[in-house]
């Protein structure tokens, strides 16, 4: 092979490789490194995050809420004494007891709130003898000294 051929076969190597290049066929393209993400983007997801595990702590909470306002019970939740089946069989069919255990009211107050499950909730109202059984029942058993979140502190009441 002569001289000649020999450089011209070289330039068109040289030609083909130098292409290749410029089309991206050979070689690295060489691209910016990512930006690092900002103080204010770090902040936004580490607050989404926090929102998001809020969330679903809060959504955890409402279900174990409602599994407990649900969840079948027997009459023997409630204190003993009389008038305790009548107010079992009144006041279960709309939430179970855990919203009258936790409750801590005078004989007064609970009269009361017999007229607001009437009147809100559209309890049958509660009359009569009836009545005066269930509220003294639960005066007595679930009055602000027996029972309740404040637990039966005079001072509170
Ligand atoms: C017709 C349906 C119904 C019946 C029957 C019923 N309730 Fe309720 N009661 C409700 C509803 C609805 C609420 C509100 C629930 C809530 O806030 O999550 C409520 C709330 C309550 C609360 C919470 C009140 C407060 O302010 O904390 C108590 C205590 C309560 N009921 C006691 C009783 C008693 C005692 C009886 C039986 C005499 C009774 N309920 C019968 C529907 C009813």
């Amino acid at each position: 092979m002569s001289a000649g051929r020999l450089l011209a076969a070289g330039i068109v190597v040289v030609i083909l490789v130098l292409a290749a290049r410029e089309h991206g066929l050979i070689g690295r393209s060489e691209r910016p490194p990512p930006h690092p993400p900002t103080p204010a983007r770090l902040a936004f997801e580490a607050e989404s995050s926090a929102a998001e595990a809020r969330a679903a702590a809060a959504r955890r909470q409402a279900e174990a809420a409602q599994a407990l306002a649900q969840a079948p019970e027997e009459e023997s939740v409630l204190a003993e004494g009389p008038g305790r089946s009548e107010t079992f069989g009144y006041c279960t069919a709309c939430h179970n007891t855990a919203l009258i255990r936790r409750s801590a009211f005078d004989r007064e107050r609970w009269d009361e709130l017999m007229d607001w499950m009437t009147e809100k909730h559209g309890m049958n109202p509660l009359e009569g003898e009836l009545r005066q059984t269930i509220v003294d029942y639960l005066a007595a058993h679930y009055g602000p000294r027996q029972r309740g979140p404040r637990g039966g502190n005079p001072f509170l009441n």
